[in-house]
């Protein structure tokens, strides 16, 4: 599976990986685009903007509560947790898009969260953040200012939090290796990352079962569900160890 790439395995210090919904799939979290995608059944500008938000509270919150609730529920898979065993064998940072915290749940320690989480709450007025732990005894929820609270999350329209996407830049710009997992990397400003790794040189590579946009411009692509790929490319850095 990564042949191609086993003799420079020992050069390989930094590696980044990008990843998006797909890697979440096999812990029950749907995708957003694709076949079972949420945006094949719900309509991202009624449900992902702040236009929306004020539109109707109500149904947004609705939306997101339920995912909430299938997030508390689910627990990261085999790719999640052959990501955070890497971390034995090379310096790894996470760059996700998603927004259910399992990278973290399966022991990464360097997650960097592009689009915000699930489990965060602020005020769409005052400065007030918090985690949420338990279920809302109302929905929308509202701020001890008297506001409504919303999803700490990035919807389409806002920009990224900057010291995020930063140091997302930075570490993306300085990796030997980039493997972008799970994600048809669509979105902006996300989907310009392996331009960063391309202009350090870095070795490019694509796990994911379908063709994406930039498969193209991949060095290698694996054309297989993370959850069965990642664990073979972890072993692959075992034994270059031992
Ligand atoms: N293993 C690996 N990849 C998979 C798997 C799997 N088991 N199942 C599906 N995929 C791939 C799909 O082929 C697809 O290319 O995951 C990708 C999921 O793409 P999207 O649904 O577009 O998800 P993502 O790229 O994370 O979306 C980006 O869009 O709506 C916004 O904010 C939302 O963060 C999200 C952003």
């Amino acid at each position: 599976m990564f042949e191609s790439i086993k003799s420079q395995i020992g050069d390989i210090k930094k590696i980044v990986f990008v990843t998006g919904a797909g890697i979440s799939q096999e812990s029950g979290i749907p995708t957003f685009r694709g076949k079972d995608g949420l945006w094949r059944n719900h309509d991202a500008m009624k449900l992902a903007t702040i236009d929306a938000f004020y539109d109707n509270p109500e149904l947004v919150w609705q939306w997101y509560n339920e995912r909430m609730l299938n997030i508390f529920n689910s627990k990261p898979n085999q790719g999640h947790k052959a990501i955070a065993e890497l971390e034995k064998y090379a310096e790894v940072v996470v760059l996700t898009q998603n927004i259910d915290g399992l990278h973290q749940k399966a022991g990464s320690t360097k997650v960097l969260e592009l689009h915000g989480s699930i489990v965060k709450i602020k005020c769409s007025v005052c400065s007030f953040k918090d985690e949420v732990t338990e279920e809302f005894s109302e929905i929308p929820p509202l701020c001890k200012c008297g506001n409504l609270l919303r999803p700490d999350v990035v919807w389409f329209g806002e920009s990224l939090p900057q010291d995020v996407w930063q140091n997302a830049m930075v570490f993306a710009s300085q990796c030997d290796l980039m493997v972008i997992v799970g994600t048809s990397l669509v979105v902006s400003p996300a989907n310009t990352l392996p331009i960063y790794a391309k202009q350090n040189n870095s070795i490019l590579i694509e796990i994911n079962p379908e063709n994406t946009e930039i498969s193209s411009q991949m060095d290698l692509v694996v054309r297989n569900s993370s959850a069965i790929v990642l664990p073979e490319f972890v072993s692959m850095f075992k034994e270059d160890k031992l």
